[in-house]
């Protein structure tokens, strides 16, 4: 990656960031990967971690996903979920993440006999755990697997039910194309109705109109990706009205074939429309960076001021599901970061 001149890249580091954007299973390090094959005896269809990394060429989002499915099958216990969500708080406490909103994608382990509470028990032991060690703030959000029918996202949600004080929201991710927003219209009802925050990926893969089925059909308040709004003039025009915030990765969609390079990414030019762009990483593990990883591409590539840095710090807080005054005292940090030294 090119040098980044020491004003920015010390900026970078010191910004107190929060991440939307984040599936915990993608943080699945091979390290890790082959350290919980060896617990379960599990045969890896890799020789060595080098192996492993070797293999993260992507085409697509469908050829990412084979792998990252098939990675989960590590995770098995309640330990094995800990350990995974530790380590991703490891290293988002050095990239200075102080509040984070995880994915999980619950049907993912349930259909492999692995049951919700040891999922989102894992998950909180380590999110805990990260507010005591690194005064880290954290929510979950239970992703429902798009490429499965809408039946068995109702069943998802219903065996979340004891667990509903654990999560804040859902969101949905996976295989876009075909998979349209439509399709989970009624879950998504219930969702809210059960007093759910709602998120949902739209726009990476998929046309722009997913992003407008999103709002109008899910009542989607983010939209994860999005970055394909601006084949619809009026809907970026909508987005920047109504502040929709977009939780963008800069990395991923280089990865994911989303956008040939980072050079001819729209971020510069939407967060210069006045669109509310966020900075997240999305599966670091597979994508090559963590957080601060993003925000450097940003700036090699597209040449993003120490301002505009700024302003996508401060607009992931205003983004977050976090309460106004928990969001007022984040905001006074990232403006105290912005003009120290
Ligand atoms: N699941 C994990 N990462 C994803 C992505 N980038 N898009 C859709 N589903 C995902
Ligand atoms: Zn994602």
């Amino acid at each position: 990656m090119k040098k980044l001149d020491v004003a920015r890249e010390s900026l970078i580091r010191r910004l107190p960031k929060v991440e939307l954007h984040l599936h915990i299973e993608g943080t699945l390090e091979p390290e890790l990967m082959f350290g919980l094959a060896a617990k379960h005896g599990i045969a890896l269809p890799y020789a060595s971690v080098e192996a492993v990394r070797a293999a993260y060429n992507f085409s697509d989002l469908q050829s990412f996903l084979d792998l990252y499915y098939a990675g989960c099958d590590v995770l098995r216990d309640r330990t094995d979920f800990y350990a995974l969500a530790s380590s991703y708080f490891t290293r988002a406490y050095a990239d200075g993440v102080v509040h984070a909103e995880l994915f999980f994608d619950p049907q993912t382990h349930t259909v492999r006999g692995v049951p919700m509470d040891v999922i989102i028990g894992g998950l909180r032991d380590a999110m805990e755990d990260a507010h005591k060690r690194y005064g880290i703030t954290s929510d979950l959000i239970l992703c429902f697997l798009r490429h499965l029918p809408e039946a068995d996202a109702f069943a998802t949600l219903e065996a979340a039910l004891p667990y509903l004080s654990e999560f804040v929201g859902v969101g949905l991710d996976s295989g876009e194309r075909g998979n349209p927003p439509s399709k989970f219209e009624r879950v998504f009802a219930r969702a809210r109705g059960l007093g759910l925050r709602v998120v949902a990926h739209a726009g990476e893969e998929g046309p722009a109109e997913y992003i407008t089925e999103a709002l109008d059909l899910l009542k989607a308040e983010r939209i994860d990706h999005g970055v394909r709004c601006d084949e619809d003039p009026a809907l970026v025009a909508r987005l920047v009205r109504d502040q929709i915030p977009l939780t963008v990765c800069p990395l991923s969609n280089v990865k994911l074939c989303v956008v040939k390079d980072l050079a001819q990414h729209n971020f510069a030019k939407l967060l210069r429309q006045g669109v509310v762009l966020t900075v997240n990483s999305d599966d670091p593990a597979y994508f090559g960076g963590y957080v601060a990883d993003n925000y450097r591409a940003l700036v090699a590539a597209l040449d993003l001021t120490a301002a505009e840095l700024v302003r996508c710090a401060e607009n992931a807080v205003r983004a977050s599901f976090l309460p106004s005054t928990a969001k007022a005292a984040l905001l006074t940090r990232v403006r105290a970061a912005a003009v120290s030294r």
